[in-house]
C-alpha cells in the first residue's frame, strides 16, 4: 500500500471515462491541507470525456489510451504511472476493465467507486436493477480493486434511501452526489495515520 512519508503527498492518477464529477470532488479534496494525496496525472480512454477539460484548468498532465489493444495499451499506461512515480490510482467512472497483470502490478494500490451497495449490484446498469427489484436502500461504495469486477475489499459505503417515485436518473443524482463526499472520506481513511 502506497504509504505517507513526511510531509509528501501521495502521488494520484485517476482514471476516468465520461464526465469527472468524481475527478471533480478529488481534486478539489486534495488542494485541502489534511488531503493525503495530490492528482498528478488524469488518465482517460475516451478523448471526449467532458472530464478531460479540468485537466486543463487545474492544470493537471493527462493522457488518453484508446485500449485498442488492451495489451500494449495497458504496458503504455504503466509506463506513464511509473515516468510519473503514481503510487495510487482512482478510478472513478472509468469504463474498462483492467487486467489481472495490471492489476498486479499496483497491488493494493488500486481503488475504484461504485454506484451501489456492494456487494449488491456489481456491474452496469446499477440504478435501473435497483430499481427493478424494488429496494429500499441503496448507496455507493469505495473498494480496493482485485482481479474480480466489483468485488475487492470494502473501504467505506454511504446508503442513500429510495423513494417511491425514485427513477433510474433521480436515484443516480442522489448518490452522485454521495459519491463525491464518499471518495475523500475514503481516502482519509485508508490513510489516517
Ligand atoms: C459514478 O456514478 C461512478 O460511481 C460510476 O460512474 C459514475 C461516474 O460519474 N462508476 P463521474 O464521471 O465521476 O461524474
Amino acid at each position: 500500500m502506497a504509504q505517507l512519508t513526511g510531509s509528501k503527498k501521495i502521488k494520484t492518477a485517476v482514471f476516468i471515462s465520461g464526465t469527472g464529477s468524481n475527478l471533480k470532488s478529488l481534486i478539489l479534496f486534495s488542494k485541502l491541507k489534511k488531503s493525503p494525496i495530490s492528482i498528478n496525472l488524469i488518465i482517460s480512454n475516451n478523448s471526449k470525456s467532458k472530464g478531460l477539460k479540468l485537466g486543463n484548468i487545474f492544470k493537471i498532465k493527462k493522457k488518453i489510451f484508446d485500449f485498442e489493444n488492451k495489451n500494449l495499451t495497458e504496458t503504455k499506461i504503466i509506463s506513464e504511472l511509473k515516468k510519473n512515480k503514481i503510487d495510487l490510482i482512482c478510478l472513478a467512472g472509468f469504463m474498462k476493465i483492467l487486467s489481472k497483470k495490471f492489476i498486479n502490478n499496483f497491488k493494493g494500490n488500486i481503488i475504484n467507486i461504485h454506484p451501489s451497495l456492494l456487494p449488491k449490484f456489481k456491474g452496469l446498469n446499477t440504478h435501473e436493477r435497483v430499481i427493478q427489484n424494488k429496494e429500499r436502500y441503496s448507496g455507493c461504495t469505495v473498494h480496493f480493486v482485485n482481479s474480480k469486477l466489483d468485488s475487492g475489499k470494502i473501504v467505506i459505503q454511504k446508503k442513500v434511501k429510495i423513494n417511491k417515485n425514485d427513477t433510474p436518473k433521480t436515484l443516480a443524482k442522489k448518490i452522485l452526489t454521495q459519491e463525491h463526499i464518499l471518495y475523500p472520506k475514503a481516502i482519509l481513511k485508508i490513510f489516517s495515520l
